[in-house]
């Protein structure tokens, strides 16, 4: 199941990032791929205007999280940050200029499409302090207490086994270091046949935790200061009832 899961989740984002780098806007519903729109709510308008202007079309185009955690993350010249599960690259290249040339933003992802787009989206962006690295989220491809800041969006509710992706967080991220994550909260249990639906999975709905599995699996990790706040609530026909949600906590 797992890598028949990461097959499929690979996939669909390979295909994203193959319509974004055709200038088209991608979704990641289950049925819906609009060119003109973001069909759905939770991933339309996360960013000011003035925050992407700068940004390449296509990394704009390629976004497809559910909240804004490098605005959130409260991000400080010099920090290091990793974005798990970077896509595109939008938030990796929003990281990076908050943190600054003394500081450095990585991008994981294990999609080669996704990968490709995002370095094409740094060099059109000019900045030097950004790096995309291929792997996966359960296993990190950094040393430990390296990272002073992680962010994600929209992907972390996508892995098989979270807690191995929480270990792997805890472990890269210095003493004191910043857990900033966006992510779909599930609200309402989610029935067998909708947790096997692999297409429901990728599309960011099956794998979901509900709240208090999210913050139990996190201070099982080691995690400290644990905090969900709900950014978007929204309901999926014949799955539920899901939140977007700002997820924070600190590495003692
Ligand atoms: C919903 S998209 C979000 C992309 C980006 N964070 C954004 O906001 O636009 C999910 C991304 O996570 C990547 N991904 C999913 N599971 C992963 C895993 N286990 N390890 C690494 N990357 C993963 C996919 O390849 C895809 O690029």
């Amino acid at each position: 199941m797992k890598k028949e899961l990461k097959q499929v989740v690979r996939e669909r984002y390979a295909d994203a990032a193959r319509r974004a780098s055709e200038g088209k806007l991608v979704d990641c519903s289950p049925d819906c791929c609009s060119p003109e729109e973001h069909a759905l709510p939770i991933i339309a308008n996360l960013y000011e205007d003035a925050e992407v202007a700068d940004l390449p079309q296509e990394a704009v185009n390629a976004s497809l999280g559910c909240g804004n955690p490098a605005a959130l993350a409260e991000l400080h010249p010099g920090e290091v940050v990793l974005d798990l599960g970077s896509g595109g690259g939008i938030d990796v290249l929003l990281s990076a200029k908050r943190v600054g040339s003394t500081g450095k933003a990585y991008g994981l992802d294990m999609t080669d499409e996704m990968l490709e787009l995002a370095r094409e989206n740094q060099r059109k962006s000019g900045v030097d302090n950004v790096e995309f690295l291929k792997g996966d989220i359960e296993d990190v491809p950094l040393p430990d207490s390296s990272v002073d800041v992680i962010i994600s969006n929209c992907v972390i509710n996508l892995a098989a086994d979270k807690d191995l992706v929480f270990q792997e967080a805890f472990r890269v991220l210095k003493p004191g270091g910043r857990f900033a994550v966006s992510d779909i909260v599930a609200c309402t249990s989610i029935s067998p046949e909708v947790r096997e639906n692999l297409e429901l999975w990728s599309a960011c709905v099956s794998g979901a935790l509900d709240e208090d599995s999210y913050r139990g699996k996190l201070e099982a990790a080691g995690f400290q200061g644990v905090d969900l706040e709900p950014t978007r609530v929204f309901t999926i026909e014949g799955a539920g009832q899901f939140m977007g949600a700002f997820v924070r906590a600190r590495k003692p």
